[in-house]
């Protein structure tokens, strides 16, 4: 019988849903379910670290209004009948990111209507707005959103918050002795998150499995 498969799409910026997404599909493919991955890559490259404050402000506001961001193409082939797709992404401005929105506007169509998608979001704290406006993109396209995998960045605020700006700055103290990292040793997700990734994977592909 040929393997179950599943279609992974998903944008990363600073590789946190890129680690997720690598974790998840290892645990669909211990499980037996086939999966190919597409990750989106903007038209344009977007510089990390941002190259001033002024360039990172302007994306934030433009990410609240939904600006769209072009990305080439995706390379998976046309006439495969996922049997299921999840569809990755960090949360910018309370959205979903531009290169994802791009995707949903030029590309998803087609792949999409009549199939199950999972939403996988990577975010500091918000999410929900971002899950219902991909419900509502995922719906217009003829796709049915089933609930989404969240992941929060590990750590307390205002260290959050303050250690994405700097990141996304480039000025995250590397010293694991500066006073920051001791208040917040880390950007992102914590490796219990990904753990918790692979797991997921593993659950969702026994599912698929032993469904037919
Ligand atoms: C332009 C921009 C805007 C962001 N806005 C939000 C936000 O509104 N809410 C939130 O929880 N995280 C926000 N974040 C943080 C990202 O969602 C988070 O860092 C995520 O883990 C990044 O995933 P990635 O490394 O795969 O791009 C923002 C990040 C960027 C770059």
């Amino acid at each position: 019988m040929n393997p179950k498969q599943v279609l992974i799409v998903y944008y990363s910026f600073s590789s946190q849903t890129n680690r997720l997404v690598q974790q998840l599909a290892a645990g669909l493919e211990e499980s037996g379910v086939s999966v190919w991955l597409e990750r989106l890559e903007p038209a344009v490259k977007i510089d990390l670290p941002f190259t001033s404050s002024w360039s990172m402000f302007k994306t934030m506001v433009s990410s609240y209004f939904r600006s769209r961001t072009p990305v080439l193409a995706p390379s998976y082939p046309e006439n495969v009948d996922w049997d299921l797709i999840i569809l990755g992404g960090p949360t910018w401005s309370f959205f979903p990111s531009g290169p994802v929105l791009y995707y949903l506007d030029a590309f998803a169509g087609d792949v999409v209507r009549g199939k199950n998608i999972i939403p996988l979001i990577s975010c500091r704290t918000y999410w929900r707005m971002h899950f219902n406006c991909l419900k509502e993109m995922i719906g217009e396209c003829g796709g049915q959103i089933l609930d989404p995998i969240v992941f929060k960045h590990s750590g307390k605020e205002p260290w959050k918050t303050i250690g994405l700006c700097l990141k996304l700055l480039g000025r995250l103290p590397r010293g694991e002795e500066s006073w920051f990292r001791k208040k917040h040793p880390r950007y992102g997700h914590a490796p219990e998150q990904y753990e918790l990734a692979a797991q997921k994977g593993r659950e969702l592909g026994e599912k698929l499995v032993s469904s037919s």
